[in-house]
């Protein structure tokens, strides 16, 4: 069924259709011990190829975001919902996503970060576990059972949707500053580099 190893997973096939169109596992990237955990969707045809999560398009506009807070990719930790490339870059499934969801929750509690942020519709109804209108909500924080305990979850629109969209943009900023600021960046008792800036 599926090994994991840490926070790797190393071997797993219950997603036939993800078996058939990934190229390998995507793990999640950073520190195991980070303030700070991103939560995308799932693996794109750059994250696939490559075997690191945010590492395409949405990647670079994440980054670019995260070095404006004073923050930097190094320092956090990224992962997806659901570990393997969904053909076409199709939403993952119901079933698909519970399938992926015991690697998550192990990662959260392996990790153990002060705020989760949620990138994107999928990632924030997922683990709030209601529907969720991310514009709208992108920015408040959320009280969730994640990993055996109850954290703060931060909504914020996928760094994609800035794209197409101005206003998408100030939110997608707004959400990030209020992730910088949660997890102490300039403050104490954070991790050092978050306040090198
Ligand atoms: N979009 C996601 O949701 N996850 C990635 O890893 C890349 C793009």
């Amino acid at each position: 069924m599926g090994d994991m190893d840490g926070l790797e997973v190393t071997e797993c096939a219950r997603c036939p259709e993800l078996v058939e169109s990934r190229s390998r596992i995507v793990n999640g990237t950073g520190p195991a011990d980070a303030d700070m955990l991103f939560v995308g969707e799932g693996p794109g045809e750059q994250e696939d190829a490559e075997g690191e999560p945010f590492v395409g398009r949405s990647g670079s506009i994440l980054d670019d975001k995260l070095r404006e807070k004073g923050l930097v990719r190094a320092d956090v930790r990224i992962t997806n919902c659901v570990r393997c490339r969904p053909p076409g870059n199709r939403d993952p499934t119901g079933e698909e996503l519970e399938h992926c969801r015991g690697y998550l929750e192990t990662e959260i509690e392996l990790v153990d970060p002060d705020v989760v942020v949620t990138l994107g519709k999928v990632p924030s109804e997922h683990l709030l576990g209601r529907d969720v209108a991310v514009t709208n909500e992108a920015g408040s924080v959320e009280r969730a059972t994640l990993g055996g305990s109850e954290r703060d979850v931060l909504v914020c629109v996928h760094p994609a949707a800035t794209l197409y969209d101005r206003s998408q943009e100030e939110t997608f900023d707004a959400a990030i500053e209020t992730a910088a600021t949660m997890a102490g960046e300039g403050g104490s008792g954070g991790q050092s580099q978050l306040g090198d800036f």
